[in-house]
């Protein structure tokens, strides 16, 4: 953690995520759970960087590919809180073991989507969060999600949209495709989230040759390594204030607007 930052316990949130959620529902904060509030040295909210949320399901290799250019000092950003609907996603303990805030929201323990949606947006709301990171996050949200983080929330997909994108498409299944359509390149692709599944205005991608010998499992891991330097880009563009969104068109402009 930079020096001069302190990070407040949950206890000192003036709404707690929690208080929001209904009992039924289940939602806990992971085990020592820091939080999410970045204060200076004399208690006032630290408002230089970008509040990053970021929602999980999996390993968080691309978590970590943003949260270690943030640690170099090149994105103007801060992981303030890190979701999960899966208690033992490996991402949860990355996000620990780097003193971030962490929330577990089992999905299955929700009676609907919406409630499920509401919970996790009432979280990143209480955290502060200002921009919403989806990495390899499995489940979808409802349309509150999308509507309170208009252009303000990203997903990266491991294909060149708009081919191979939509629903069902995600995971192997998304490799699987490439490769029997025959396809001499893939990549990836950071695009802002809509409510069109994979349709958002793209943001940032980059390619990766298809081999005469691939399988769903090598192509994947050589898109991979792709989306280990487009999401941190993204992110890193967004927080310089270098985004803007112009339709389907995402802008990337030489410097912030004064
Ligand atoms: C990535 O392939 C991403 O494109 C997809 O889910 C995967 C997440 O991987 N949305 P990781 O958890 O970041 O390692």
């Amino acid at each position: 953690m930079p020096r001069g930052l302190r990070v407040f316990s949950r206890e000192n949130y003036a709404n707690p995520p929690l208080d929001s959620v209904p009992a039924f529902c289940d939602a806990w904060w992971g085990d020592g759970a820091a939080a999410a509030t970045v204060h200076d040295e004399d208690g006032n909210v630290n408002n230089s960087v970008t509040r990053i949320g970021v929602l999980v399901s999996g390993g968080g290799s691309n978590m970590q590919a943003i949260m270690d250019r943030i640690d170099a000092g090149e994105i103007r950003g801060r992981i303030v809180l890190v979701v999960s609907d899966q208690p033992e996603a490996f991402a949860l303990e990355r996000a620990r073991r780097a003193g971030i805030a962490t929330a577990v929201y089992p999905y299955h323990a929700y009676p609907s989507r919406g409630v499920f949606t509401v919970a996790i947006l009432d979280a990143l709301r209480a955290a502060g969060v200002e921009l919403v990171v989806l990495a390899g996050f499995m489940r979808m949200l409802t349309g509150d999600l999308e509507a309170a983080y208009a252009g303000r929330m990203m997903n990266i997909h491991p294909a060149l949209l708009p081919s191979f994108g939509g629903p069902g498409m995600y995971g192997h299944h998304v490799h699987e495709a490439v490769l029997a359509y025959g396809a001499k390149v893939s990549g990836c692709t950071v695009h802002f989230v809509t409510e069109e599944v994979d349709g958002g205005p793209i943001i940032v991608q980059r390619t990766a040759p298809v081999r005469e010998d691939d399988t769903p499992a090598t192509l994947a891991a050589r898109v991979l390594e792709q989306e280990h330097l487009a999401y941190p880009e993204a992110v890193r563009l967004y927080c310089d204030g270098r985004l803007r969104i112009e339709g389907r068109r995402v802008r990337i402009l030489d410097e912030a607007p004064v």
